[in-house]
């Protein structure tokens, strides 16, 4: 065993999951993907899972897929969150607070990315800044009491995307006027989310209280985020990388974020995911972290903007 792989030279896998029974996990963008994969391993296991989707029919979809799964009590539920609209989240987040009475971990898995054209969420923050940090943001903000009574933890889903933007925070432009690009733009809110986290870590260390903040990213796998609103060279690249067999599948894909839900003994100051060439693919254990990631100043800044733009302070 290594630093790098604690879990042994195949890494970490669903072998290594305990009994879930009592446990509940809610997560974000579920419907798909690597979320819905995420989901399936935790109910295998037994745990519950509230998952928080934006989309009516193909949440009814997934849960009528779990439910032939898993079996007609399997204890799946679906609340409807539109990560773009704030008012959309602290709805959904209120409804949780009334019907989820323990959270063991958040999973901020959802996301959009490579949008092809520069858009605008309601709240008018550059989409996938809106979509995969500032909804977020809020989303933990609004359940973290309810995380911490649980002695829980949350997940941010990133992607090794965030060293290949900026890495830093374009503060004077967040929404990218001058400059949209639709990779660069995806990685910076990516970074973003990362930096949320580990900012996040040292308000509860100073504040004491007993939440865990992982990060994590699931390498290059076969789902459905490039999508349409990507462009058409995007969308090539991507199936030529999918046909070469360079993106694993979505399962695989999920490993590190149900790891980083379920297992004992991580860090928190520490990036997870697949381990093999260029972090693609291959056994799951800790990755390198690029210091930019932990630039105290813009962790700071971040966090304050955050607070300003979502008009949220947080309890911590
Ligand atoms: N796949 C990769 O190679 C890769 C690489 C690096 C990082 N990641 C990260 O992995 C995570 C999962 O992505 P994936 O690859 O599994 O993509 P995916 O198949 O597209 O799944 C993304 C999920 O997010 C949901 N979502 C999108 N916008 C939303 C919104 N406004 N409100 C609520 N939910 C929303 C989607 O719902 P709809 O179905 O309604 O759109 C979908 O359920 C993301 O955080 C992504 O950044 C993926």
């Amino acid at each position: 065993m290594t630093a790098a792989q604690p879990f042994g030279p195949k890494g970490w896998t669903p072998e290594q999951l305990d009994n879930l029974t009592d446990q509940t996990y809610v997560i974000t963008g579920a419907n798909a993907g690597t979320g819905f994969q995420a989901t399936r391993l935790l109910l295998s296991k037994g745990a519950s899972v509230v998952m928080m989707n934006r989309n009516v029919q193909k949440s009814a979809d997934a849960i009528k897929a779990l439910k032939q799964e898993f079996g007609s009590n399997a204890k799946v539920t679906v609340m409807r969150m539109d990560l773009a609209q704030l008012g959309s989240v602290r709805a959904a987040a209120s409804e949780v607070l009334k019907t989820v009475p323990h959270i063991d971990a958040l999973l901020c898995n959802g996301a959009i990315a490579q949008i092809a054209k520069q858009e605008f969420t309601e709240n008018g923050f550059e989409s996938q800044l809106g979509v995969n940090h500032y909804g977020h943001f809020l989303l933990c903000g609004l359940l973290f009491q309810r995380i911490q009574e649980s002695r829980g933890r949350i997940v941010v889903v990133a992607s090794e995307g965030y060293k290949m933007g900026l890495k830093t925070i374009q503060f004077d432009d967040m929404n990218w006027n001058r400059n949209y690009h639709p990779n660069k733009t995806y990685c910076h809110s990516k970074l973003a989310q990362m930096m949320f986290a580990y900012e996040l870590q040292d308000k509860i260390q100073q504040a004491n209280k007993e939440v865990e903040v992982y990060v994590c990213h699931p390498g290059a796998s076969n789902t459905s985020l490039i999508r349409d609103s990507a462009s058409l060279a995007t969308r090539v690249t991507w199936s030529l990388m999918v046909k070469m067999g360079l993106a694993q599948t979505a399962e695989k894909g999920a490993y590190p974020e149900v790891m980083c839900a379920t297992a004992q003994h991580l860090n928190q100051r520490a990036y997870y995911g697949p381990t093999g060439r260029m972090n693609f693919g291959g056994p799951v254990g800790q990755c390198r972290l690029e210091p930019f990631a932990l630039d105290k100043q813009v962790l700071t800044k971040l966090w304050a903007l955050s607070e300003k733009e979502t008009g949220f302070s947080w309890p911590i």
